[in-house]
């Protein structure tokens, strides 16, 4: 089997991963032959030539140090200011640089030569995330002629959203020179095709004309998932267990809302707060009987959005805070840290309610491993926002428009008196859709669409799914 190369600007690192990149690609790689290749999470003052490799936890990991410019234009600039904020169609947040494309573009060539030397000619290479949009086409100028996938971990942006973007163009001709762009959603395929159809031939010159050719390239949606087997373990391990005993001793009898999520303004963290509040303002019999605890560890805090979202769920917070905490009770645990996954796992068994509300998401597996780590017969609600791409999915979790506060509360309200045959019908269905939505499924099913040796697909076929995606 060929080896696999697995790109992406966050590599696995020792501590608690914050997002699920880390994660989902772990298990993935420790299964073949290959290495992971990424920056360092070092700033150096010349950007290295070469790579660095490492062991982490039986992992081959590649890596380069970036300069402290590069890197700020790169990441905090092109990719976290501008790419971010249009993908998840925030073009309010969006902070438009245009020069910053230059560091992004810089960075990815980096990338480029430091990975082209240690490349042998069947190796496959698969490219995580919106970083790293560049890099085949980087890869190709160099002479690269191998198989080269495309993974976007969020959501694909509606044309308009993508039009304010600064050298979009380029960025869509970049996805062109894969040989597979895999997207996380149903949505996601159809704004893409969106962009295609838009573009596509123009008869004026009468012969077909497109600024960016897909015709070598293949789209489609690869929903990502998490290990649920792995999660049901972890959740009834002595260190899960732990957690569990250290919160059960301040709950009492509450019964536990719980959300997890990065420190993110797309995770609809304020209006989350906001529904709960509705809650024990609209039903003060919950007053006293039901605690809810975010856990949101800080996320990119040298940009400007990302503080002034912090700042904002500290005020919603002290302010749910004040209005109903009595001497002996607190309706409110807001933890402003990561955790490992066995405490998270533990957490997720004891919470009777899963709030996953973001505005925009590409899937988000904290609602895969909130399903993952219940207790089969007793298991817990999951309220999930129909704008994740878990919405696909997990039909049968209570859906909510995260923007509509009522609607959560009222969802809230739902979830904490909803019968156990009830709640075991939904989490049956769940989590029988987490495990086809697996880790390991998801991981497959990409590699053998982008390797057509493994899948056993003739090259008739494949040209056959050419033409059904492009067309
Ligand atoms: C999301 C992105 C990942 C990213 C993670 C953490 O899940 O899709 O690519 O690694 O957030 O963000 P950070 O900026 O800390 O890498």
């Amino acid at each position: 089997m060929s080896r696999l190369i697995v790109v992406s600007n966050r590599t696995p690192g020792k501590g608690p991963a914050a997002g699920g990149l880390a994660v989902a690609l772990r298990k993935t790689l420790s299964e073949r032959d290959g290495f992971w290749f990424g920056w360092s999470g070092k700033l150096a003052d010349e950007p290295s030539q070469t790579a660095q490799f490492e062991d982490i936890d039986g992992l081959t990991i590649a890596h380069i140090d970036l300069t402290r410019s590069d890197h700020h234009a790169y990441y905090a600039g092109f990719s976290n200011s501008i790419l971010w904020p249009s993908f998840h169609l925030r073009l309010d947040l969006a902070t438009i640089e245009g020069h910053w494309y230059e560091g992004y573009r810089a960075v990815n060539q980096q990338f480029a030569r430091a990975l082209l030397p240690l490349l042998q000619p069947d190796d496959v290479i698969w490219v995580h995330d919106y970083h790293l949009i560049p890099l085949a086409n980087e890869l190709r100028s160099l002479g690269a002629r191998n198989r080269i996938g495309f993974y976007l971990h969020i959501p694909f942006p509606t044309t308009d959203a993508l039009y304010a973007i600064p050298h979009h163009n380029e960025l869509m001709r970049d996805l062109s020179r894969y040989d597979l762009v895999g997207l996380q959603a149903n949505r996601d395929v159809a704004a893409f095709t969106e962009f295609a159809d838009h573009q596509s031939p123009s008869s004026l010159s009468g012969s077909p004309l497109r600024s960016v050719d897909f015709t070598r390239s293949e789209t489609s949606a690869f929903p990502i998932g998490s290990d649920p087997e792995a999660f049901a373990r972890l959740a009834v391990t002595p260190a899960a267990t732990k957690m569990v005993h250290r919160v059960q001793r301040n709950l009492r009898e509450q019964k536990l809302i719980l959300g997890v999520d990065r420190l993110d303004y797309s995770k609809g963290l304020p209006q989350r707060i906001e529904a709960y509040e509705k809650l024990l303002a609209n039903d003060p019999r919950f007053r006293r009987n039901v605690h809810m605890m975010q856990v949101a560890p800080p996320s990119r805090d040298t940009i400007k959005e990302y503080q002034e979202t912090s700042d904002a769920l500290d005020a919603v917070c002290g302010r749910v805070m004040g209005r109903f905490s009595e001497p002996d009770w607190q309706p409110l645990t807001y933890v402003k840290r990561a955790y490992g996954q066995p405490s998270l796992a533990g957490l997720y068994r004891l919470a009777k309610v899963g709030l996953v509300t973001p505005l925009r998401d590409g899937m988000n597996l904290v609602a895969h491993e909130f399903v993952a780590s219940q207790d089969p017969a007793d298991p817990g609600v999951l309220i999930l926002s129909r704008f994740a791409g878990a919405a696909e999915i997990f039909p049968e979790a209570i859906q909510v428009n995260p923007f509509d506060t009522d609607e959560t509360s009222e969802a809230l309200r739902m979830a904490l008196d909803m019968p156990l045959d009830e709640r075991i019908t939904r989490w049956t269905a769940l989590m029988a859709a987490a495990r086809r939505h697996s880790v390991d499924n998801w991981a497959s099913s990409f590699l053998e669409r982008l390797v057509p040796d493994t899948s056993g697909q003739s090259s008739a076929s494949r040209d056959m799914l050419y033409l059904a995606s492009t067309g």
